[in-house]
């Protein structure tokens, strides 16, 4: 199936402009979404078990450790098709509470020597209250796979009203998701990164958190560009309103130290796939060497195979996600993940992915 969607379907794809093929296979999952027995055929083709793989965290059941990032699923067009191709989870969003146009097109761009995108959405989405409300008509048929719905403060909102702005979408969405993400690190709209230094991010949690009466777990998911210093300032906060995880990362904003090659690489906007998954693993190394096992860790950034996810996982990440790698190895490719991260577990002679977890913090520095 991956050789299939490489050599057939992507070239085909590739031809056109990358946001229309985007939107092109958001329709037709759409569709795939709610026939059932299209999404239990999906599932008998993609899937793959292994108890290795299988973990309960939060009361909830993680049938292996990969799920679909943030940005694929902005809407919750096809929020039951995720599972069907193996997700264990899909991450939908990010929604605001103001349904927004986002930034002008063209806003995204592939990379195809670097395995990678440059995004310039601007978190573009047609709002909360909509989303909820399709997301609760998508419950009905949901069978399998966990929902993180991810909420971002709207564009027109500034920063010192996120706090209020945060709570909304919290309100409106959390009856519909198992687990919802707080996105604190979207790189193309302006001064949006800054809600992670404390001083805004302290009074989104005091809010936010509050509100969370179902007690469903929270994760915080955080930029790729971080010092040292802003990335004690999350820990701490982490820490202290017993936040469940943290989602690292999102695009880098950054380019110099990434030296990509690619025709359209210094267009405007943030950097996803291979070239960020060095950065990415060492915050997991130092998120993972200062969590005193007070908070989980969700890898993101750069992950096209088993081994890429392997290394997010001995770095300290209890689960993975990925977004550009589904992109450039299709459906397919979830399942070829988790087979070989089944393998190397054994060859490791792990019974169970808890036992290789943070294995090898220490061999990333940040
Ligand atoms: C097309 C696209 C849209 C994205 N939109 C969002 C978003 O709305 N919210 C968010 O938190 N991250 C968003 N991201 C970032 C991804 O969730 C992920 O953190 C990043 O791309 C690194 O993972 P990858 O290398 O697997 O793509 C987006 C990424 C892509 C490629």
């Amino acid at each position: 199936m991956v050789v299939f969607y490489k050599k057939i379907v992507r070239p085909i794809f590739f031809l056109f402009e990358p946001e229309f093929i985007h939107n092109l296979a958001l329709w037709y999952l759409s569709w795939f979404s709610k026939c059932k027995l299209l999404n239990k055929t999906m599932f008998k083709v993609c899937n793959f078990t292994s108890p290795r793989l299988k973990q309960k965290i939060w009361g909830l059941y993680f049938r292996n450790p990969v799920g679909l990032a943030a940005g694929m699923d902005k809407n919750a067009s096809a929020s039951n098709a995720w599972a069907a191709m193996d997700f264990a989870w899909a991450q939908i969003g990010s929604i605001t509470d103001q349904a927004q146009p986002g930034n002008k097109k063209p806003r995204l761009w592939r990379l195809p020597k670097d395995k990678g995108l440059v995004v310039y959405y601007g978190l573009s989405n047609s709002g909360a209250k909509a989303i909820a409300k399709k997301l609760a008509k998508n419950r009905k048929n949901k069978t399998r796979g966990l929902w993180s719905v991810s909420i971002a403060k709207s564009n027109a909102v500034s920063r010192e009203e996120a706090a209020a702005d945060y709570a909304k979408s919290f309100v409106t969405l959390e009856p519909q998701t198992d687990i919802i993400t707080i996105n604190l690190s979207c790189p193309n709209v302006k001064d949006f990164s800054g809600l992670q230094n404390k001083k805004y991010l302290e009074p989104i949690l005091e809010k936010v958190i509050p509100l969370n009466k179902n007690k469903k777990p929270i994760w915080l998911k955080i930029g790729n560009n971080l010092s040292k210093e802003q990335l004690d300032e999350i820990i701490y906060l982490v820490k202290k309103y017993n936040i469940s995880a943290v989602v690292a990362s999102n695009l880098s904003k950054e380019r110099g130290h990434l030296n990509l090659k690619s025709k359209y690489k210094d267009k405007p906007g943030g950097v996803s796939g291979k070239a960020i998954a060095p950065q990415a693993n060492k915050i997991i190394s130092y998120l993972y060497k200062h969590s005193e096992n007070k908070y989980k860790i969700i890898g993101v950034g750069g992950i096209f195979n088993g081994s890429d996810a392997y290394d997010k996982i001995k770095a300290g990440a209890d689960l993975v996600q990925l977004i550009t790698g589904f992109i450039y190895n299709g459906p397919g490719s979830i399942k070829v993940i988790n087979q070989k991260l089944d393998r190397l577990l054994k060859k490791d002679n792990f019974k169970h992915i808890s036992q290789a977890i943070g294995i090898d913090a220490d061999k990333n520095t940040l």
